[in-house]
């Protein structure tokens, strides 16, 4: 039974960042709930959900997310959410250039004020309307390797790579 001996418990303080509307709060409520709401509310401020996943080790961690408001009036509240976490997921849009850009400042935004140790994910959602991307999946994945983050394309609608996502960054734990 070493597996059950070794078993770690971690908590992990994780934070989403993006621009409004390129479906952080979807990405969280399809994770923790398995659920796509179509008529998904702009955040107001931020809100806070939590799930613990199980690693084939046995192990298992539970992340503590703050879903962040990606509305401009809200920027200056960014800092509350991500000083002091582990982990950064930085979501843009695949339809939307603009909404790549917005999480390259997030990035740098990240590396300037982060704590230096953050385990960061780059997530272009929206996957599933690859008849409208904008934005070469080649884009997200240079940029990423450029600035030692993980990245991954995904679709809160269809539910495509949202677990691979959170398992990925929990591999990528310290
Ligand atoms: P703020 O709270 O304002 O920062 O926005 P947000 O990033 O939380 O966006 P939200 O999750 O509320 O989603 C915005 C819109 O995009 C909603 O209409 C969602 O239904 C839609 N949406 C989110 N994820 C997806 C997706 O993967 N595919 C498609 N087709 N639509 C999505
Ligand atoms: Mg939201």
């Amino acid at each position: 039974n070493g597996g059950v001996v070794d078993a770690k418990n971690l908590k992990v303080k994780l934070v989403l960042l993006g621009d409004s509307g390129v479906g952080k709060s979807c990405i969280v409520l399809r994770f923790v709930r398995g659920q796509f709401d179509p008529t998904s509310k702009v955040t107001v401020g931020a809100s806070f959900l939590s799930q613990t996943i199980a690693l084939q080790d046995s192990s298992t961690v539970k992340f503590e997310i703050w879903d962040t408001a990606g509305q401009e009036r809200y920027a200056a509240l960014a800092p509350l959410y991500y000083r002091g976490a582990a982990v950064a997921v930085v979501v843009y849009d695949i339809t939307s250039p603009e909404s790549f850009s917005k999480a390259q400042y997030w990035v740098k935004e990240l590396q300037k004020h982060g704590s230096p140790d953050i385990v960061m994910a780059l997530v272009g959602n929206k996957a599933d309307l690859h008849e409208r991307r904008e934005v070469p999946a080649q884009d997200g994945i240079d940029y990423a390797e450029k600035n030692g983050m993980f990245f991954i394309e995904t679709s809160a609608k269809t539910a495509d790579n949202i677990n691979q996502l959170f398992e990925e960054i929990a591999k990528r734990l310290p």
